[in-house]
Order: C-alpha cells, then structure tokens, then sequence
C-alpha cells in the first residue's frame, strides 16, 4: 500500500514548480477553458504529492474507488460486471495516480489512462514500477497500460477507440466546458460504450465545503454557476472547479448523444469514518455528496 510518498531521483523530471505562491485568495468569478486548464494543471502538478500522500492509503494502489463515500467498483459494478472487463480497451479520465485503471488491468481489461498532470501521471509510474517484476510486457509505462498526459476537452484518440471511458473524480468537475468532454467521451466510444463519471453532487454547491456543522447550512444559491477561483495576488487563478446543477448534468449527456441510464448517489457507509475535505461522515449521513452518472452510446 501506498503509504509514504518517496522523492523522486530526478530533479529535472519534475514539472516546473513555482514554491512563491502566497496563500490564494478564494473567490466566485468566470474563468474561461483556457484559464481554468492552465490554472488546474499547475495546482495538481503542485498538489500530487500531497494528494497521494493524504489518500493513496484510502485510494489503494490497484482499487477502483469513486469517491470520498468508498464506493468499489469491485461492489458496484457500474462498469459492468468485472468477469466482462477482460480484453476491455478503458480509457480513465483525469486518473491522477491511475489507482483505477491497474485494477481494470488486474481484471484483464486494456486501460488507458489520461490525466491533466505530469506530476499525478509521476505517481502513476512510480506506483506501476513498484507493481512490476520485470517480465512485465511493456505498454508503454511500467504496469503495462499508457499512461497519457492531455485535457479531458481534446482527447488525443481516434473516434470508435474504447469499449468503455471512466472517470472518478477526474477532469469534468475541474473542465469549463464539460459538454465538451461529453462529446470528446461520446466521439472516442464505439457504439454500444459506455461512460460512468463521478463528481460532486451539485446540492453541494448550495452548502460551505466544511466537514463540521457549519457545513449544513445552505448559504448559496444551487443555480449559480460562477466557478470557484483560488487566485493569486495579481488576480491569476491557480485553481478553479465549476458546477453544473443535475438538471444541466443531464441535459450535457443527452445533447452529446448519450443516454443516460442510472444517476447513483451513494449513501455514507457506517464503516467509513474518514474526512476527506468536506465530505465527512456528518453530512454524508445527511445528503449526497457524490454523483455518479452511467451512460451508453446508443
Ligand atoms: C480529484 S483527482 C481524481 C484522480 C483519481 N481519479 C482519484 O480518484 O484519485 C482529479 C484529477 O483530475 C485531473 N484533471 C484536472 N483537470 C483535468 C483535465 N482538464 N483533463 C484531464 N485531467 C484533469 C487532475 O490532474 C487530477 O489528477
């Protein structure tokens, strides 16, 4: 398991890192596609090491989890069921440390997988190295699938390439053009794929992203939809996440022609006791705090 998060060997295989930013200031404003990718790919690049160290541990290695609940793929089969993964071509998108697409592969399946940052697809490989024995058939990374850095709006795949796409927690919550990404995900299945994502569920844009009390209260509106921007001093964002009420979720899905077939919401388990920002135990016992849409190109 995937506890300590060693140094890299290499300084010059890390991504440039600028280490001056002041404390971002947290704010609601529009942020275009250009600047939201630019401003997500420098905050997960400086952010990798401490996500994997904060939950590689909750995340596993090689588990397929969907989100903060702990849903399992290997429970949930929302994918289909595993025994048919095998010979599979899965593409996960935004797979930061590609902790789903080595379970897809340890079922046989033929994962891709694709994430913004060059520093999560770091942890990716250095997981995948950890994981092999040598013999392994290369695919191009150690774990034996591709590991491929690009933006969830311009996947760089031929159309009909993938039986199925995925995506927990990657890319749509963090995109601005997220009926972008539908048609990308729409383009790159054959007929009769399908795509299952996961983000935060929309009421949570309602509510203070706190894990305590003071995160049950409503204190915004649900339909707005002004991305929340971390920016800089000079007014640069540095991060930036966008909402979508269901209702737009929805509508996204069927203009990109998919259909949707199931929205699961995933209760809070007792067995989980973990916080993990403002998902907590409290407000998962509560309300929704992930949504997971499952499509099929007709
Ligand atoms: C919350 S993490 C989820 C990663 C992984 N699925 C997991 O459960 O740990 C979000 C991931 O999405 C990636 N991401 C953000 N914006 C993206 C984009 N536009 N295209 C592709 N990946 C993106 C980030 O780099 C990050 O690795």
């Amino acid at each position: 398991m995937n506890q300590d998060i060693p140094a890299f060997n290499a300084p010059d295989d890390r991504p440039d890192l600028p280490d001056d930013l002041d404390e971002p200031e947290a704010t609601r404003r529009t942020a275009d596609p250009g600047e939201t990718s630019t401003a997500n790919r420098g905050w997960w690049d400086r952010n990798a090491d401490e996500y994997q160290s904060d939950h590689g541990a909750f995340l596993g290695d090689d588990r397929f989890v969907w989100g903060p609940e702990g849903l399992d793929e290997a429970d949930a089969a929302l994918l289909g069921p595993a025994a048919a993964l095998t010979g599979q071509r899965v593409l996960e998108i935004g797979c930061g440390a590609a902790q789903c697409a080595r379970w897809l592969a340890g079922h046989g399946a033929r994962p891709v997988a694709l994430d913004l940052s060059y520093r999560q697809l770091q942890h990716a490989r250095r997981i995948g190295e950890g994981a092999c024995d040598g013999d392994e058939a290369d695919a191009g990374a150690p774990g034996g699938f591709p590991l491929v850095q690009a933006d969830a709006g311009a996947l760089p795949f031929a159309d009909g390439s993938f039986d199925l796409a995925c995506s927990a927690y990657g890319g749509v919550p963090f995109v601005a053009d997220s009926a972008r990404v539908m048609r990308e995900v729409a383009r790159v299945l054959r007929p009769g794929g399908r795509w299952v994502f996961s983000v935060t569920h929309p009421i949570r844009w309602a509510f203070p992203d706190e894990p305590g009390p003071e995160g049950l209260t409503a204190g915004a509106s649900y339909f707005d939809r002004t991305p929340y921007v971390e920016q800089d001093d000079d007014g640069r964002a540095v991060y930036v996440e966008h909402h979508r009420t269901l209702g737009d979720r929805v509508r996204e899905i069927a203009a990109a022609g998919l259909r949707l077939t199931d929205l699961v919401e995933p209760e809070w388990p007792s067995w989980n006791d973990q916080e993990w920002g403002g998902w907590s135990p409290l407000r998962g016992r509560l309300f929704p705090g992930t949504a997971i849409f499952v499509c099929v190109k007709d």
